[in-house]
């Protein structure tokens, strides 16, 4: 039996702010913001809503898309960052809201690798036949812990949610191969302490990003028995426009076959490639089975890449 992705969602709130509202309350422009990175705007959530209220609007459009009830879900899985609160967990906030019958619901964190590390997590329950049908959802109200004073961080985030249902499947749709690393040592990197806020060596992470995901897909498309030729798509963790394409270049993949909306989100960490992927298969660039390459690089240090059939 394969893990299937059944359904896709997202969900971004309302409130969009852009380069040019920030240049009114930092040192900072929209021509520098979009040359460095290439975000243009971000979506920022009210004051009083949390990471479970973006995460039930992604899923409900998750759980259409895959055909099934609430009530089928055996495991719900929120990877994020930004908690509802330290416990319970924001996946049993979410499972409550969905009308989900008892399932077993956790978070876990992997900054914004998050969504990575849980393909492989929900690929291992269900290969195990541990679970039939798993809800993994990345969910992000990285406002909540930016220093708004801090030009080199505020302008890099957004909020937002990003789900994925996963389903044992006898179809040829299934998650190939998973590369999921870490190094704790380079946390300085980029942290946020309990009750403080964000903070990042930008250049330093930069270096360390390209390298690390190029090295995690190589691995990952030799783990498929594939090659880059043989991929439709890749879609990487948006956190820097000009990370993505320098990880292009560095695999030698054309740029169109890489997918990017930073412009429109900025860096949403666990949601941005359960985001992009969302995107991607509305755009029709990925289709039902088309090879995907995915990869993510976020603090603690954390990395990774899958490959899948969709
Ligand atoms: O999601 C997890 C992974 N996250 C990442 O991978 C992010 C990785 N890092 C980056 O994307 C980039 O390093 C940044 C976008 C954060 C910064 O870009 P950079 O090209 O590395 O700039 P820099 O940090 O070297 O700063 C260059 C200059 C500095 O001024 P001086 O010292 O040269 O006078 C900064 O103070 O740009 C200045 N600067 C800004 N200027 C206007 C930094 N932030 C801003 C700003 N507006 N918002």
């Amino acid at each position: 039996m394969g893990s299937k992705i059944s359904g896709l969602g997202m969900y971004v709130p309302e409130r969009i702010l852009t380069n040019h509202d920030l240049e009114k309350i930092l040192d900072t422009s929209d021509e520098w913001i979009t040359t460095r990175t290439g975000i243009k705007e971000r979506h920022i959530a009210e004051e009083w809503v949390k990471a479970s209220d973006l995460a039930v609007n992604a899923s409900k459009e998750a759980l259409d898309m895959a055909g099934i009830s609430p009530k089928d879900i055996d495991v719900v899985l929120v990877a994020t960052s930004t908690p509802d609160m330290i416990f319970p967990s924001t996946a049993c906030f979410l499972a409550d809201k969905l009308g989900c019958r008892n399932p077993m619901a956790f978070d876990f964190s992997a900054a914004c690798s998050g969504f990575i590390y849980g393909l492989t997590i929900a690929d291992s329950f269900l290969k195990s036949g541990k679970a039939s049908n798993v809800l993994l959802v990345g969910s992000e109200v990285f406002s909540k812990i930016i220093d708004w004073s801090d030009r080199t961080t505020a302008v890099l985030f957004g909020d937002g949610a990003g789900a994925v249902v996963l389903t044992s499947s006898n179809d040829e749709s299934d998650i190939l191969s998973t590369v999921m690393k870490s190094e704790g040592s380079h946390w300085h990197l980029l942290h946020c302490q309990v009750g403080e806020k964000l903070r990042m060596q930008g250049r330093e992470t930069f270096k360390q990003a390209v390298k690390s995901m190029e090295q995690a897909c190589n691995k990952a498309l030799s783990k498929a028995g594939l090659t880059k030729e043989d991929i439709k798509l890749v879609i990487p963790h948006q956190a820097n426009i000009r990370i993505i394409d320098a990880l292009a270049e560095k695999l030698e993949i054309p740029k169109e076959k890489v997918y990017a909306n930073i412009h429109k989100y900025g860096n949403t960490s666990a949601a941005s490639i359960p985001i992009a992927m969302y995107e991607a298969y509305k755009e029709g660039k990925i289709n039902r089975g088309d090879y995907i390459l995915l990869t993510a690089f976020g603090g603690g240090l954390t990395w990774g890449a899958v490959v899948l059939k969709f």
